[in-house]
């Protein structure tokens, strides 16, 4: 077992009180729904009696409802409450219970504490998105594992996404820096109406901002114009799926700000409130092997000394 961190699991408006939802949260496959009561309940997606999926059962008023022999698990504590067919002289016994994890909500995500120790004192995931405006937002596994994930979103974000209208180049705008415990890559971006390649761009009216956590997987991207103001934020949750997959859970908004030289193009999907970014969810293997190791190198020296100070302070 590792120390403990809030994971982000799924989007707030995918777990509900009719259809229990499975997901796998760093490596951990996972039950989420909503009880009788409208609380939040995430239960080993296993049941305790033959290891089936708990994700195919049933919400009930009283817990989630394995589908193969019936046994009913309460959402907050995971114990079995209910099995079918027991004599009115038989109590269930308390051994059998799915384990319950701590479960919260917050900004539109849904965030699952996996591992020891407390979550008290740690911060959710994301816990500074404050979306103005409509937002889009979206779910996927992608073929790739979840370090090679966070590694690329550093040295080729091309690779795992787009945002409307806007070609990301290889210029990097400054060097790699800590803030807040995430490494911050800023990027040149134009337009994409410009016809030159991207190799013979000095100036860049865009930037594309990626922020990587050194623990954890909430990974947020910016798209600002040359003054630093923000045009779009998105938040992405990453974590661990299995086979080398990675799990994905994305929110983001448009912001208001005006925009200038931007194609039509950009004008024209922001009237009709189109996602102003969208995610490879099948993405290039070549492209990602012709990447070049650059700041993710920063990653893993910034994570090595990030653990070096917590365990001096331990
Ligand atoms: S396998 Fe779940 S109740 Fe039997």
């Amino acid at each position: 077992m590792t120390t403990g961190n809030w994971w982000t699991a799924a989007l707030r408006e995918s777990v509900n009180g009719e259809r229990p939802l499975a997901v796998v949260c760093n490596g951990e496959a996972l039950v989420l729904f909503r009880n009788a009561a409208g609380e939040l309940c995430a239960l080993e997606d296993r049941c305790p009696h033959r290891r089936v999926p708990l994700a195919l059962g049933t919400v009930t008023p009283k817990g989630l409802q394995c589908g193969y022999h019936g046994w009913t698990f309460s959402g907050t504590t995971g114990m079995c409450t209910t099995i079918p067919n027991l004599r009115e002289d038989e109590r269930v016994p308390s051994r059998y219970g799915a384990r319950a994890y701590r479960v919260a909500e917050s900004n539109g995500f849904v965030h699952v504490w996996l591992g020891e120790g407390s979550p008290a004192d740690v911060p959710l995931p994301g816990a500074d998105y404050q979306p103005r405006g409509s937002e889009f937002s979206g779910a996927a596994v992608v073929n790739i594992a979840h370090d090679e994930y966070l590694a690329a979103m550093l040295d080729g974000p091309e690779c795992l996404l787009e945002f409307g209208s806007v070609r990301m180049t290889d210029f990097f705008l400054g060097d790699p820096r800590v803030e807040s415990g995430h490494l911050v890559v800023d990027r040149g971006a134009v337009w994409t109406m410009r016809m030159l390649p991207a190799a013979f761009v000095i100036d860049h009216p865009l930037i594309v901002r990626t922020a990587v956590p050194l623990e954890g997987g909430t990974i947020r991207v910016e798209l600002l114009d040359a003054d630093e103001v923000p045009l779009v934020t998105v938040y992405i949750a990453s974590s661990v799926n299995r086979r080398g997959t990675t799990s994905l859970c994305w929110r983001g908004f448009r912001h208001d700000a005006r925009v200038v030289g931007a194609p039509l193009r950009w004008h024209l999907a922001r009237r009709r409130e189109c996602a102003p970014f969208r995610i490879h969810q099948m993405i290039d293997g070549a492209a990602l092997a012709a990447l070049l190791v650059a700041p993710s190198r920063d990653l893993a020296a910034a994570r090595a000394a990030q653990r070096a100070l917590m365990s001096d302070a331990a």
